[in-house]
């Protein structure tokens, strides 16, 4: 047999998936690690343990898939986009990787501004100055931590730097150098311009590589260390969301895609970079090859569901808290929950705006609260999704993957928020799956991403949008929508109350 390895870094775990020749994943690994949130705002993690973590997983799927690891033909990656990795001259680790969630950048946001000039930001990079970006980090040590900084060579994005510590090889990709906001995305190269405005050298930028280029083999080290074949090909993989939209058969236009993870995406493809949003949604490389995407984004979309759980249900199994949430009527009985819990991207691009429920009531019970957070994360996607369709885009059918397509519930209810028919898939993996998908193709496997899609992706059920209740909740989300103004200006006045 032969098969391909699928690594997802994500924020809060490194999946791993073991995929065979017809797209089944015949094992799974998922292991852990945390967040370092020393203040508000701040968002951090040690690079060393995702490469730990990712040793430890691929060692136990071996051993759990008890096979030969020359059937192992390929390896790509998924990973957090954003987060900078940043390495001195002999690519050691420098300091904590500083994630896309961390909002500690509205300064040096404001300065790329100022000396870049909004308009040609928007015309060289696609995309805003938002904090979660990674220039932004980037110009944060160099004004907070100068000594740090001097001692830096390059930088890299999370799954580059696990991609290295595996091969020994140094690039990035550039669906994730899209988010850096030092691509000049149309060109694929990175941008002089924006670098010397801002005062950035040139030399920091890695050397790029398409998502699917094949980068090198494993290390004789890394391979000792997890049995991995040393011959095993590694491909460069993508960004987590470009290698969602892989695995979800976001392959051509009309194709749209809703990822309930830590964040929330809506995305949708583009053929080329020259479509005009404004800046108001993201704007992408995608993994697949001259292709792109667009994306709104919420920072806390499952993320507010287990804090939510952490914080007051945290005995309770995961399945058993939203089980009966199909229970409770459309509008979690007058309760509103905005998912602002560290702040917001789409449509608000607002470090300091923070949650809220709206509407608590004493006869409310835990599965309201349960079902006003699902509403509200699903509320702030369809913002999204209406700047796509006030744009001119045709949105019917989404896919779904992620935590949002693993319950029925919630699944209605995106048909029934977004009103579109939404498609869940056999598989709702989404960037592993992408991820694997890249080194099949790789491979030989396939000719295209699509012919590997057309063998990989099958339609498990679609659900369909409810008139009565999609009636009911256009009317929620203009209540939804309301909730932002109404306690942006108090949220940034408790900012200064917040450690
Ligand atoms: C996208 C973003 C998040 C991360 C999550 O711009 O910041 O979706 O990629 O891993």
């Amino acid at each position: 047999m032969k098969y391909v390895v699928g690594v997802d870094l994500g924020t809060s775990a490194v999946k791993i998936l073991l995929v065979d020749q017809q797209g089944s994943v015949v094992h799974e690994v998922s292991k852990s690690y945390p967040l370092i949130q020393e203040k508000t705002g701040y968002s951090e993690q040690d690079p060393q343990v995702w490469v730990d973590q990712t040793a430890a997983g691929l060692s136990d799927l071996l051993k759990k898939a008890d096979l030969d690891a020359r059937e192992v033909e390929g390896i790509s990656f998924s990973g957090q986009m954003h987060g900078l990795v940043l390495l001195d001259e002999h690519y050691d680790v420098l300091r904590p990787a500083i994630l896309w969630n961390d909002t500690r950048t509205t300064q040096q946001c404001e300065n790329i501004y100022r000396q870049v000039g909004e308009d040609r930001l928007l015309d060289l990079a696609k995309n805003p100055a938002l904090e979660g970006f990674t220039l932004p980090k980037l110009l944060w040590v160099k004004e907070n931590e100068p000594e740090i900084y001097d001692r830096a060579s390059t930088f890299v994005l999370p799954k580059d730097y696990l991609r290295y510590k595996m091969t020994g090889e140094l690039h990035m990709e550039y669906s994730d150098a899209a988010g850096t906001l030092l691509l000049n995305i149309a060109e694929k190269q990175w941008s002089k311009e924006i670098c010397e405005a801002v005062g950035i050298r040139t030399e920091l930028c890695p050397p790029l590589v398409a998502p699917a280029a094949e980068v090198g083999t494993i290390s004789e080290s890394f391979a000792e260390r997890t049995g991995m074949n040393p011959a095993t090909k590694v491909f460069a993989g993508g960004a987590d969301n470009a290698c969602g939209a892989i695995g979800s058969g976001i392959l051509e236009d009309g194709k749209t895609l809703c990822s309930i993870g830590t964040s929330g995406v809506v995305l949708s493809y583009e053929q080329g970079p020259d479509k005009d949003f404004q800046g108001k949604v993201h704007y992408f490389n995608h993994g697949a090859e001259n292709a792109y995407y667009t994306m709104g984004v919420t920072l806390s979309a499952g993320h507010s569901l287990s804090w939510f759980k952490e914080t007051f249900a945290n005995q309770v199994d995961f399945d058993d808290l939203v089980a009966e949430v199909g229970s409770v009527p459309v509008g979690a009985n007058g309760l509103l929950f905005t998912p602002y819990l560290v702040g917001e991207r789409t449509p608000h691009a607002d470090s300091s705006i923070r949650g809220s429920f709206i509407g608590m009531d004493s006869s409310h019970r835990r599965i309201d609260f349960v079902r006003a957070v699902m509403e509200g994360i699903t509320f702030s996607l369809n913002e999204s999704i209406e700047i796509f369709r006030q744009n001119g885009k045709q949105i019917d059918t989404i896919v779904s993957i992620g935590g949002g397509a693993k319950s029925e519930a919630w699944l209605q209810m995106q048909a029934d928020i977004f009103d579109a028919t939404i498609v869940k898939l056999t598989s709702e993996q989404g960037p592993g799956m992408g991820a694997a998908m890249l080194a099949a193709t790789g491979c030989g496997w396939f000719d295209s991403l699509s012919a590997c899609a057309d063998q990989f992706l099958q339609e498990a059920a679609t659900y369909q949008p409810k008139p009565e209740n999609v009636e009911r909740y256009r009317e929620l989300f203009e209540l939804y929508k309301a909730v932002y103004k109404h306690t942006a200006d108090i949220n940034h006045v408790l900012m200064r109350y917040r450690k």
